[in-house]
């Protein structure tokens, strides 16, 4: 059975692999949530390996073929047939479970596993002549390598961004066995270090499909308004016709057309003076118009809105106006008890629609890592602007010179993933990062390559600030690099200031720029109500309390430009282990997890309701 399969797949193989077809070297496959592909979300055979038996023998080296959890064998079947056969696992037998979600919600035994788990699962596919076949994943968090048929196809590390493997070659028409083993371990060089103040979903959390391209297909493509007033374009093939191709993209609600041919590396940009009948998006206003990118043989179909953000002074200018963020952070955690960081556009759509609509918001930042495509999708459509990050978070490892490769490989998915979303309008590249050399290095490091890859946004990062009495001072020296300054700020909850105190603290900056506080917030317990007169941490009226006296403070600060305080809802944290309280929450939500409004919310809510009728 074995043996006729492979020789059959042979056959199959040699008409398919058309001659110097290059494999595109990590492709970006654009736009690949709008591409058609099957589908290979939904059951999985799952084996947790926590001590990683099917990546080596005992005494080192390769695992042996009892432990090989990736090979093509029915080995219970095996066991049947040969007396002295021996498998130490049985994939096709091991429980079954849904993906995409993470596997601490697979059973309460896997609550806080953290390791080396395997998924499985058979699918049939039918591989065409003249195309490619991509095996693309949403995000698997954090490192996952990964098999078809028994063979290695590549391996990912990451947990919050995409990567796709051409398995052309190995497809075969009928079954196919596709095994991913993914470890959520990190260590103190990875990003981020193991320590965050965020559950460790480990697991395939966004969804997997199978894309299939023409042999030349569009990898990259990137349409955008500049801020002269040009609608531009770049285009990416990738193949053995990648060279000196026609490529074309229309925007037909436009009436526009940009073509040109590729040089010799596939690539091509062009621009045109953008037609007066061109509505800008914003978030009142979230225009969205269908784009066709073609090239190759290939059509890639996207929704793009044009906009132009900038800044002028310690202004931050959208679509050339002075605008003020009424924002709110968010992690990409759905509503409910047991969240298991399954995104779905509707769960997207319920996030950003509390921010939207319940607290009259017209930003967000997407906290710490890059969040799925249907939130940026969701953004777009309901008119959010957004801060997008990479999780450079507290103590990363700035000396080491394979973080910072790991760091910009993460930048460079994440930004190659979404710059056609209009709602990005801040690209960060650290969060409560210690200042040092190493640290300004590292992160000047991600500053250049962010505008590299994009020249039409702005580049931030959540600081730190010092404070000598009342007055606090933004001075970090990676302040020079950045287009707007962000704070995280706590004053009356981290600190022992009376919040009778918090309104009269003073803000410095030595910087000519505009500020955003990233986040400020104070913890409460849904339900937890106490004496309004003298209320104590967790309740609601202290909570509601802090963001009163905080809110004072932040209206007196001439250079604030925005907050987006922590954070819209409760969400696991394995540091927050107060037995009343907290019971592994992090409780700084406006929401309770199940998206019960806390009193602070009305009062957010009130203040953004407040600045929106005086705009
Ligand atoms: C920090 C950090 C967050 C954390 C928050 C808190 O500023 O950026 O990730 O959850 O504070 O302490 O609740």
């Amino acid at each position: 059975m074995k043996l006729f399969r492979a020789a059959a797949a042979a056959l199959i193989l040699v008409s398919l692999s058309p001659a110097g077809a290059q494999s595109a070297t990590d492709p970006i496959l654009a736009s690949a949530d709008m591409r058609q592909g099957a589908d290979l979300d939904g059951p999985w055979h799952w084996s947790i390996d926590p001590f990683r038996d099917g990546e080596g023998g005992f005494h080192g080296g390769k695992p042996g073929a009892g432990h090989r959890r990736y090979d093509e064998v029915d080995t219970t079947a095996a066991m049947k047939a040969d007396v002295n056969a021996l498998y130490e696992y049985d994939m096709d037998r091991s429980p079954v479970a849904q993906l995409p979600q993470s596997f601490v919600t697979l059973s309460p035994q896997m609550r806080y596993y953290n390791g080396l788990v395997w998924f499985e699962r058979h699918f049939t596919a039918h591989p065409q002549p003249g195309k490619r076949a991509f095996l693309r994943f949403g995000a698997v968090d954090y490192r996952a390598q990964v098999y078809l048929n028994g063979q290695p196809v590549g391996a990912h590390e990451g947990g919050f961004t995409p990567f796709a493997f051409d398995v052309t070659k190995l497809l075969r028409d009928g079954d196919n066995q596709v095994t991913v083993g993914v470890d959520s371990e990190r260590t103190a060089s990875d990003v981020p270090p193991p320590i965050t103040d965020w559950e460790n979903y480990g697991g395939i959390t966004r969804p997997v499909s199978l894309i299939f391209t023409p042999d030349t297909f569009v990898d990259d493509e990137w349409v955008r308004l500049t801020r002269d007033g040009h609608l531009a374009a770049t285009v990416k093939l990738d193949g053995p016709a990648a060279a000196n191709a026609p490529v074309r993209v229309q925007i037909p609600g436009l009436k526009l057309a940009l073509s040109g041919r590729t040089g010799a590396d596939g690539s091509w940009t062009g621009e045109a003076p953008a037609p007066r009948s061109l509505h800008l998006w914003s978030p009142e206003s979230p225009t969205l118009y269908d784009v066709q990118v073609s090239g190759g043989g290939d059509v890639v179909s996207d929704r793009v809105g044009f906009r132009t953000i900038e800044i002028r002074g310690t202004d931050i200018l959208l679509n050339k106006k002075p605008i003020f963020l009424r924002g709110i952070d968010i992690h990409a955690e759905e509503f409910g008890d047991n969240p298991t960081r399954n995104i779905t556009p509707e769960a997207a759509r319920a996030l950003l629609t509390e921010a939207k609509q319940g607290l009259h918001a017209n930003f967000v930042r997407l906290a710490h890592y890059p969040h799925p495509e249907t939130m940026l999708r969701a953004a777009d459509e309901l008119g959010l602007l957004v801060w997008s990050e990479i999780p450079v978070y507290w103590m990363v490892d700035f000396a080491n010179p394979d973080t910072l490769k790991t760091a910009l490989k993460m930048q460079r998915e994440s930004i190659l993933r979404d710059r056609n979303r209009a709602s990005i309008v801040i690209w960060s590249v650290g969060n409560e990062t210690p200042v040092n050399d190493a640290r300004n290095a590292f992160l000047r490091t991600l500053v250049a390559n962010a505008r590299k890859l994009d020249d039409t946004r702005l580049v931030s990062a959540a600081l730190l600030s010092g404070r000598k009495g009342d007055v606090q001072t933004i001075d970090d020296p990676l302040g020079a690099d950045l287009d707007v300054l962000a704070v995280n700020t706590y004053n009356g909850w981290y600190t022992p200031d009376p919040l009778s105190k918090v309104p009269d603290i003073q803000w410095r900056s030595a910087y000519n720029k505009p500020l955003i506080f990233s986040e400020l917030g104070a913890g409460a317990l849904a339900g937890y109500h106490d004496d309004p007169a003298n209320p104590h941490k967790f309740s609601e009226e202290f909570q509601a309390d802090y963001y009163r006296a905080t809110l004072k403070m932040v209206s007196k600060i001439p250079f604030l430009r925005g907050i987006s305080p922590w954070i819209l809802k409760d969400f696991r944290s394995p540091r927050r282990q107060h037995p009343i309280y907290q019971q592994g929450w992090n409780r700084k939500g406006l929401d309770s997890p199940t998206g019960v409004r806390k009193e602070a919310f009305g009062v957010l809510a009130g203040y953004y309701r407040s600045l929106e009728q005086k705009r």
